[in-house]
């Protein structure tokens, strides 16, 4: 098993430069086989969930060339099945972006239906309604997605709860459905945004991404193109977060500012010096922070995959903080780990009640999940004496060159291999 070992207490200075959006190219892989020509594509993170991904498409039969560490070449021409096999599902949720690019292209599609996870039951019917309004027949057979229909036709679709996924999945699908498709209450996320564009940069014609109604007009056929995806706007809200938690003075460079003004918003709040350039912003902690009220919402609200790196944040900060979070049900289970390290934390029900303390310890923790495990390493690289992070899988899913990038500004972490002879004590009761 893999783990971290850190050595807390160094505030973190420098710079460091943000890699693709991992959130964004997953769906923008998966889309990439609806057209059978060429498709080249930058910025890529180089992250497990990648490249499982593009495992997935070979695997369909797609031809799939790495021409650099973070660029690829993919053609579809060559898919010869729609069917998906379960392992790769159960590697990655995300998979199931092939449903709308498969049935997009081939009108046909096997995926099998993703489980929950670590942060919540997570279920897809809105993925289902809308794919289904536009005539694609999907339904659940045996553990599975199937969807088959001679043509799809554009709907007015109205999503009961605002969906990442289910927006990006509709909107694939309906860029090849005949006749024009609304989707109201869509989500506004800036990786739907890059999943339009992208599509539109393979000829779809879809207006409105990033406002609540997004508007499409099915066209016959893609074409490839050359595509760069968006920096990730988690990690940089991470790193930031990493510099306000240990009183250090870091730049996050190559982002887009604009992406991240709720996270931003929040650490001038509580007392962090914020610079912001075009493209990168400098977060500077030079004193204790103070507390504050946060209320995770779909965007440009406080995005969820950043709560777990601000709890972190909170718990060190002066004062009771409030952290509310309303899109996954069980986002909460760092807090458990977070309180052996000393941090006074009750949660009750959506809500953590955050009492700051002047500083944490370090302990032996375990990742719960992606976003979980990063922010448990920002409290080891907080607290006092040495800690060791367990399950670190989890963040490697979803973060690029991690502890390197943590080690350039001045933190002291270590991948290391947990000797099998080390018990761990486990929690009594
Ligand atoms: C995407 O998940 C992200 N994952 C998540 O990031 C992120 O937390 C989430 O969007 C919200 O921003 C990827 O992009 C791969 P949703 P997604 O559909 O699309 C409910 C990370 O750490 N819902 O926007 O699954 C759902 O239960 C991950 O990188 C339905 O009820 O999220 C949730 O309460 C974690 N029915 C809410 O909507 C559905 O059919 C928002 O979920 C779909 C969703």
């Amino acid at each position: 098993m893999e783990q971290y070992l850190i050595r807390g207490g160094v505030p973190l200075v420098g710079e460091t430069d943000i890699s693709g959006m991992k959130n964004a190219a997953l769906p923008i892989l998966a889309a990439s086989i609806m057209t059978d020509e060429w498709v080249t594509l930058d910025n890529l993170p180089d992250v497990d969930d990648v490249r499982v991904l593009l495992e997935t498409l070979r695997y369909l039969g797609a031809r799939v060339e790495k021409t650099g560490r973070h660029s690829v070449k993919i053609c579809g021409s060559t898919i010869t099945t729609c069917k998906v096999e379960y392992e790769y599902i159960k590697k990655i949720r995300a998979s199931y972006y092939l449903l709308g690019a498969l049935l997009g292209k081939y009108k046909n599609a096997a995926v099998p239906l993703p489980g929950g996870c670590n942060i919540g039951s997570r279920p897809i019917d809105l993925h289902l309604k809308g794919l289904n309004a536009i005539g694609a027949n999907v339904g659940i057979r045996y553990g599975t997605i199937v969807g088959k229909c001679d043509q799809l036709t554009g709907a007015h679709i109205f999503m009961d709860t605002v969906s990442v996924g289910a927006t990006i999945n509709i909107m694939m699908a309906a860029s090849r459905a005949d006749g024009r498709t609304i989707i109201e209450n869509a989500a506004k996320e800036p990786h739907v945004v890059d999943v339009a564009n992208f599509l539109n940069s393979m000829g779809a014609e879809i207006r409105g991404a990033g406002t609540d109604v997004i508007r499409i007009r099915g066209v016959k056929n893609f074409h490839g193109c050359n595509y760069t995806i968006v920096p990730d706007m988690i990690e940089a809200g991470t790193f930031m977060c990493a510099a306000a938690a240990t009183k250090g003075d870091v730049m996050v460079r190559n982002i887009i500012p604009k992406h991240m003004e709720a996270v931003t918003a929040k650490l001038y709040e509580i007392g962090c010096e914020i610079e912001e350039f075009d493209d990168a912003i400098r977060v500077v902690a030079p004193r204790r922070l103070t507390r504050t009220h946060i209320k995770t919402n779909p965007y440009p609200g406080f995005p969820t995959d950043m709560q777990p790196q601000m709890g972190v944040v909170l718990a060190l900060a002066s004062g009771t903080s409030v952290v509310t979070e309303s899109i996954f049900e069980n986002r909460f289970k760092y807090t458990d780990e977070l309180t052996r390290m000393g941090a006074q934390i009750k949660v009750e029900g959506t809500t953590a009640i955050i009492d700051g303390v002047e500083g944490l310890m370090g302990a032996e923790v375990s990742s719960p999940d992606l976003r979980a495990g990063a922010a448990l390493v920002i409290a080891a690289l907080a607290a006092e004496g040495t800690s060791i992070v367990d399950d670190i899988s989890f963040i490697e899913r979803g973060y690029e060159d991690f502890e390197q990038k943590l080690a350039l500004l001045g933190a002291d972490i270590h991948r290391i291999t947990q000797r099998p002879d080390r018990l761990r004590m486990t929690k009594i009761g």
